[in-house]
């Protein structure tokens, strides 16, 4: 994946690598971006399983920092619940649910063409996409004919990253945070 540098980076997400990516100059590397002010764009994010867990509170910390945060999920009620928390935090910002199964890859490309569409027609960048499904299945199993965790944890979202990747590029700086899990170390 062509991924960019890594421009930060905690202590544990050095240990797998370069989960955090950024394109375009940074404000820690001090070239802040001005076009928020200046041209009235919105800071945007997308956080995929963002209607509960950790992707909620990501997505509740970003618009909290004043970003359009889009979460995806595949319940709609969670999702709609998901929004209703982060509005009442912050109504200024307001946050919408798309539904997606991330184990379908159609649905990756589906989502992808849609975020990436609506980018293109508002002009507004996509400063930050969370890839933060992931899942364990306790029994092997296929979706779309690929054994399960490979799918979610690892095909799915590298495919909406590339699809994604002309949108997040045209507008940098923006940045791509994988999450990840420790589990991952044991893979053979
Ligand atoms: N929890 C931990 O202790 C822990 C530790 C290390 C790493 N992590 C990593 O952190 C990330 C989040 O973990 P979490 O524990 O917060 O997860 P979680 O609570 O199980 O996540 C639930 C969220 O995932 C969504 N989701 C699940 N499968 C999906 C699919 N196929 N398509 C779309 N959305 C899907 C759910 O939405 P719907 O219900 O609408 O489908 C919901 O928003 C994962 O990558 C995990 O590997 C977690």
């Amino acid at each position: 994946m062509p991924f960019g540098s890594a421009c930060s980076a905690t202590r544990n997400h050095k240990r797998i690598g370069n989960p955090i990516v950024c394109y375009g100059p940074s404000k820690r590397m001090g070239y802040p971006d001005n076009r928020v002010e200046e041209y009235g764009m919105k800071k945007t994010a997308v956080v995929t399983a963002g209607t509960a867990g950790i992707g909620l509170e990501t997505a509740l910390g970003l618009a909290d920092a004043g970003f359009f945060v889009t979460v995806v999920g595949r319940n709609a009620d969670r999702g709609a619940q998901a929004v209703d928390r982060i509005n009442a935090m912050n109504p200024s910002h307001p946050a919408r649910f798309l539904p997606a199964d991330l184990g379908s890859l159609d649905q990756v490309r589906a989502l992808a063409d849609q975020i990436a569409a609506e980018h293109a027609t508002s002009g507004d960048p996509l400063t930050v996409l969370v890839n933060n499904v992931g899942a364990m299945f306790p029994e092997p199993q296929t979706l779309d004919g690929i054994e399960a965790s490979f799918l979610v944890n690892h095909l799915s979202p590298y495919l909406l990253t590339e699809l994604l990747l002309p949108t997040l590029t045209a507008d940098a700086p923006s940045r791509i945070v994988n999450v990840t899990s420790r589990p991952c170390f044991r893979t053979r």
